[in-house]
């Protein structure tokens, strides 16, 4: 088998005395696009903080193209090529969405190809083009969030990782963004995106994975025969519902709650 991109074993990290990553170990391959999905407060953006070196793992190993890279500070990690746009608002209020484009290229890796990420990132998002001259801080969630994956495009990434990129956006401006979401992911760019909406990551992932109790707990493989029903029975330990969107329900059992009984199982809630 040919190295994999990111490669993960043994994976544990928390907060404090709070332990939140138990054993966490998988394996993507190059050009792979890959969906994360579990319940809330289970730990997927913790874990996309470990793997972007924003969190020190407690023990275990993160490689990415064959190099450890869990000792490695963010920055070196970045020059490595994971960039991670994170879950939230993180631009600058203060500064225009034209001098937030052009900080997107500062990375050494990134200044080679500036003018065709540029031109990407403006195809996928012409609402960013418009308003050059704007206020980060007037921006719309939904722009802000175009603005903040263009950002991260920029970067030229070997490695894309968007935590949870269409939250609390309304129906019509997630649409917008999830369909750049997949015309990215057919740019050779691998990626891991967290989503509560399986049927998105369904359609975008070739490779699927759900996160409880802050450990891997179901693999999706390509050609997977899970569908989204499936899925979503085993999600929920029944039939599914199948409502309006299709949107996971926010969890009431954030895993720091959780006792150190809870490991790995299911508490059906
Ligand atoms: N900085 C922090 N300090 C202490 N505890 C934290 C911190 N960040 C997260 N946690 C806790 O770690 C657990 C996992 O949180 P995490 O943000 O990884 O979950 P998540 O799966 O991404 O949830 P969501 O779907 O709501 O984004 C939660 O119980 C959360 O309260
Ligand atoms: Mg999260």
């Amino acid at each position: 088998m040919t190295q994999p991109l990111l490669e993960i074993s043994g994976l544990d990290a928390g907060y404090g005395q709070t332990q939140v990553l138990r054993g966490v170990s998988l394996k993507i391959p190059d050009l792979a696009r890959v969906g994360l999905f579990g319940p809330n407060g289970h730990g997927k953006t913790t874990l996309l903080r470990a793997i972007s070196g924003l969190l020190r793992p407690w023990s275990g190993q993160i490689t990415f193209s064959g190099t450890r890279v869990d000792q490695l500070r963010p920055g070196n990690i970045v020059e490595r090529g994971i960039v991670h746009v994170p879950q939230g608002n993180t631009l600058f209020p203060k500064l225009t969405v034209g001098e937030t484009l052009s900080l997107g290229s500062y990375a050494r890796r990134a200044r080679a190809n500036a003018k065709n990420n540029l031109d990407l990132v403006l195809t996928l998002f012409p609402r960013l083009a418009e308003r050059r001259g704007q206020l980060c801080g007037t921006l719309s969630g939904g722009e802000r969030q175009m603005l903040s994956i263009g950002l991260g495009v920029l970067t030229s990434p070997r490695l894309l990782i968007l935590d949870e990129p269409t939250l609390g956006l309304a129906p019509r401006i997630k649409d917008e963004l999830c369909d750049a979401i997949r015309r990215l992911s057919e740019q050779d760019m691998p990626l891991i995106v967290v989503e509560q909406d399986v049927e998105f990551l369904t359609g975008l992932a070739d490779r699927l994975f759900m996160m409880e109790h802050g450990s891997i707990v179901l693999e999706v493989p390509p050609g997977g025969r899970l569908n989204h029903e499936e899925i979503m029975a085993l999600y929920f330990g029944q039939q599914a519902e199948t409502g309006e969107g299709r949107t996971l329900p926010r969890s009431p059992a954030p895993v720091s709650e959780l006792g150190e009984s809870h490991v790995g199982g299911n508490d059906g809630s």
